[in-house]
């Protein structure tokens, strides 16, 4: 079963990811993390990036991975991936640009950007924890309704209204990018943890149907349910269409001390 948690706020959900990061990371410095953008996980950087500000954690040594990138907008564009992991990941939480790698949609190595990224996951020794968000449509990263179960990283064309999402970063929906290069569903099933977040009504549809849907194609978030650790976490408002919700309550309250997030 997919772990749900329901939490009183945006702010206390990026609290608990945050606190396992932490733990993670004092167990194993070089830990490898895999970053979402968006709006949703900003709750987690920004409590890492206090927690490392406070000195309570080393993150230089951490290694990551950027879940996905625009194909055809330049690395310095204020909205590419690049620019966005530069902005709210790698500066406020002291990384080490160079361990940070974002898939690269530049057209002239498109053709084989998605293998390079697989690649260097796999000799990073696979992601420990994946962060995600998810889109209204039920994406993952930018695997939109249709992705194949076991997709790998790969040129994905957006759907109209992904691209609609997002036109509010670029002024206009003419300016959103056709196309992304994302880590597949399959590269995400690959992952150690799986910790997706979602907040406000605009999201309740798209989690029920990941999280007690069937699993398919068409809600590509639905692949968490054959995922052997993952834990979404939801506020009241994203959480108003679970039909399990009194149960999920009661699993993570019984749950045990060791049995950590
Ligand atoms: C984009 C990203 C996704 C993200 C989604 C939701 O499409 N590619 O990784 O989950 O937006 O964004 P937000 O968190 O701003 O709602």
């Amino acid at each position: 079963m997919v772990e749900v948690v329901l939490v009183e706020s945006p702010r206390e959900a990026g609290q608990l990811v945050a606190r396992s990061i932490i733990d993670l990371v004092a167990a194993k410095p070089d830990a490898v993390l895999g970053f979402a953008t968006g709006t949703t996980p900003l709750v987690i950087y920004n409590e890492l990036a206090a927690a490392v500000k406070r000195g309570e954690c080393d993150l230089s040594r951490v290694r990551g991975f950027a879940l996905d990138e625009y194909v055809g907008l330049s690395e310095a564009h204020p909205e590419s991936y690049h620019s966005v992991i530069e902005r709210d990941v790698i500066g406020p939480l002291g990384l080490d640009p160079n361990l940070v790698h974002v898939p690269n949609g530049a057209l002239d190595s498109i053709q084989h950007a998605g293998q390079d990224f697989e690649d260097a996951i796999i000799a990073a020794g696979g992601i420990d924890l994946q962060i995600l968000g998810i889109g209204t449509v039920g994406h993952l990263g930018f695997n939109e309704p249709g992705s194949s179960l076991s997709s790998l990283t790969r040129v994905k064309t957006l759907t109209h209204q992904t691209r609609q999402d997002n036109a509010r970063f670029f002024g206009t929906i003419d300016e959103v990018p056709m196309h992304s290069i994302t880590q597949g569903l399959g590269t995400i099933l690959r992952s150690e943890h799986a910790v997706m977040l979602a907040f406000g009504e605009s999201k309740a549809k798209a989690v029920q149907r990941a999280v007690e849907g069937g699993v398919s194609a068409s809600l590509p978030a639905s692949i968490l349910q054959l995922h052997r650790h993952a834990t979404v976490l939801v506020d009241a408002e994203a959480a108003s269409r679970l039909e399990n919700l009194t149960y999920y309550q009661r699993a993570w309250e019984q749950k045990m001390v060791w049995q950590r997030l």
